[in-house]
């Protein structure tokens, strides 16, 4: 209710000015019970890739790249929460400015590029949290590891995140590392998903728990592109997908203020093409992967849009930078 009195003040700061004072608020917002008193929608509860969803609704990865606000926005009433990028070493990330908003289309575009203290630090933020929802790590690899060594730091990543997690989400679709977004071609992905796939069963062996791993594609694919991948997620029992990323596209927002900035469109003009490819791969898929999405869910209906094209959770993002915390309300209850 308070967060429509917010925004104009939270506009008026810098975007990742605005981003950290939010979250350090909800943070001693936390601390004192107060997101204690949030009304909750009674959520439906799901079973995917084995893990129990107290509802289907999940905070998506780049919001909380260090877990360093677990509990705060699992108290928002998010059936999960998905912290990461993470990288196996510490990296600042491109120079500021590098995340501006598009209000007239309900978007925002960053670049931030997996800005991240590490692997360790993340570790140490989730142990620290007591966090007992359900919890998703999504990895990466540095900006300075070429292609050829990708699979040395997912690999690296996975180890240490294993035991803390309770699914993994390889992401191969930020736009805003280099070359990143080669490892969904076919060749490169055939390879990291065997990597993937074989050290799972080596840690889950080890460990005494199996961990399912999810992969993250961006919506900037084409229908062949679409159904290569579906036939590497089935062909490596790969345990979900997580469709999508933010998009390269500039069609949605062409002239408007921002628009011409480099990086990853996401919010409103990343709907359809979500929607999109999230209906193409459960053509391709039928029920052998279950899909996760996301991308520009800004109400109730868009969230329902999303399990209708064949998701069987959804994650937000940039709605709640135009929405607040009641869109997790409202999603949840209208996927009840
Ligand atoms: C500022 C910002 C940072 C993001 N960082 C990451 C990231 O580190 N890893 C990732 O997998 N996705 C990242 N994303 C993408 C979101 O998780 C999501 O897939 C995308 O924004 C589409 O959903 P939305 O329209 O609800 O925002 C980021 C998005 C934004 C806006």
């Amino acid at each position: 209710m308070l967060y429509p009195l917010l925004r104009p003040a939270l506009f008026s700061l810098d975007p990742e000015d605005a981003h950290h004072f939010t979250l350090a608020s909800l943070e001693i917002a936390h601390r004192i019970g107060l997101l204690g008193l949030l009304s909750r929608a009674p959520g439906k509860p799901v079973q995917v890739m084995g893990i129990d969803f107290p509802n289907p609704v999940g905070l998506a990865a780049g919001l909380d790249k260090d877990g360093a606000h677990i509990n705060a926005l699992g108290a928002l009433g998010f059936g999960f929460i998905e912290i990461g990028t993470v990288t196996p070493r510490p990296q600042p990330g491109n120079p500021q400015p590098r995340m501006f908003r598009l209000p007239k289309a309900e978007a925002i575009i960053n670049r931030m590029g997996f800005n991240n203290l590490g692997v360790d630090n993340l570790v140490k933020n989730v142990e620290a949290s007591g966090f007992t929802g359900v919890l998703g790590i999504n990895i990466g690899k540095n900006k300075d590891t070429p292609n050829e060594h990708a699979v040395d730091d997912y690999l690296a990543c996975l180890d240490k995140v294993y035991a803390h997690a309770r699914y993994v989400t390889v992401n191969i679709s930020s736009p805003n590392t280099q070359g990143l977004r080669e490892l969904q071609k076919d060749e490169a992905l055939d390879s990291l998903l065997s990597a993937i796939k074989l050290r799972q069963s080596e840690l889950a062996q080890q460990h005494g728990r199996y961990v399912p791993i999810a992969l993250k594609i961006a919506p900037d694919l084409d229908d062949v592109q679409i159904a290569a991948i579906a036939a590497l997620l089935m062909m490596h029992r790969i345990d979900a997908v997580i469709a999508t990323n933010t998009t390269l596209s500039r069609d949605a927002v062409a002239g408007l203020p921002n628009a011409g900035e480099a990086g990853g469109l996401s919010g409103a003009p990343v709907r359809a093409a979500s929607t999109h490819v999230i209906r193409s791969l459960a053509h391709h898929l039928k029920n052998e992967v279950p899909i996760i999405g996301v991308g520009g869910i800004l109400s109730g209906t868009d969230a329902q849009e999303k399990i209708a094209a064949g998701a069987s959770l959804v994650q937000l993002y940039t709605g709640l930078i135009y929405r607040g915390p009641a869109l997790v309300r409202e999603c949840v209850h209208s996927l009840a």
